[in-house]
């Protein structure tokens, strides 16, 4: 039988040390904070950080973390939190929670949420994967957010795609009836794989759709154009069964 993913794979060691050899949509990068991000970290952690290890109790309940029971967005990759602050500042009835494996992201996004002012976000740096999966329950999202995943542009690396049809289902049986969620990419051959694979998910209706006008143009998005690639957005809509 194959192993239940876990929580934090990116921090898997083999008992002689050696990292744990495992499919990762993401890839291991270092967790060192420059000054400001280190000071971000130590002024706000507390007021919004999940911290990693509280998932492993069996009585984790997510509203605890937010001090309300309001509908949930999930962002998936929120990289340093450009599109995160924003987009929840102009959503204060939603919790927003970024999950984020990368630290200095989470660093920089806490920054740009103090910046803000908002109090409707939480970050956990958990694999997303594993948290859709294990403490989101079915129907449970109001909308689900993709900003730019990490592409794996070589052939040899697209099994680490975040977009699969077991990843689309696992999403599709998250998202309440009627609720949405939003891709974007600036990789076309990874537009097309996600639009395939999403197309096929009998419980998604939807498509490439013009840009979102509230999404933010994020880091990623700003070096995709930069190299002269091209902006898709895609909407899809949970279905019922
Ligand atoms: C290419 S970056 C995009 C960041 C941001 N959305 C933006 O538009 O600038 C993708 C991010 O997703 C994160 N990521 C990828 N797979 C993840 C997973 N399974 N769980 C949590 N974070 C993940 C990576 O660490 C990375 O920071």
């Amino acid at each position: 039988m194959t192993p239940a993913r876990p929580a934090r794979p990116h921090l898997r060691f083999t008992d002689d040390g050696r990292r744990m050899r495992e499919v990762l949509s993401y890839s291991r990068r270092g967790s060192r904070f420059t000054p400001s991000q280190q000071a971000a970290w130590d002024e706000h952690h507390q007021a919004w950080v999940i911290p990693d290890d509280v998932v492993d109790d069996p009585a984790f309940d997510l509203t605890n973390w937010f001090g309300r029971s309001a509908p949930l967005i999930v962002e998936i990759g929120s990289g340093v939190g450009e599109a995160t602050a924003a987009l929840a500042a102009s959503r204060p009835a939603y919790d927003v929670l970024a999950l984020e494996v990368w630290r200095p992201g989470m660093a920089s996004t806490l920054e740009r949420l103090a910046a803000v002012g908002v109090d409707n976000v939480r970050l956990c740096g958990v694999d997303a994967v594993w948290f859709l999966e294990h403490l989101v329950p079915a129907d449970g999202l109001a909308q689900l957010w993709t900003f730019f995943p990490d592409p794996w542009p070589k052939t040899r690396h697209h099994k680490r795609r975040l977009v699969t049809p077991a990843f689309a289902a696992l999403a599709a049986s998250r998202l309440a009836v009627d609720a949405e969620w939003r891709l974007a990419t600036d990789w076309a051959d990874y537009a097309e794989q996600m639009v395939e694979v999403l197309d096929t998910e009998p419980l998604l209706e939807g498509g490439p759709v013009e840009r979102w006008v509230e999404r933010p143009v994020t880091k990623f998005e700003r070096k995709g154009l930069a190299a002269g690639r091209s902006i898709t957005d895609l909407c899809y809509r949970r279905v019922s069964r």
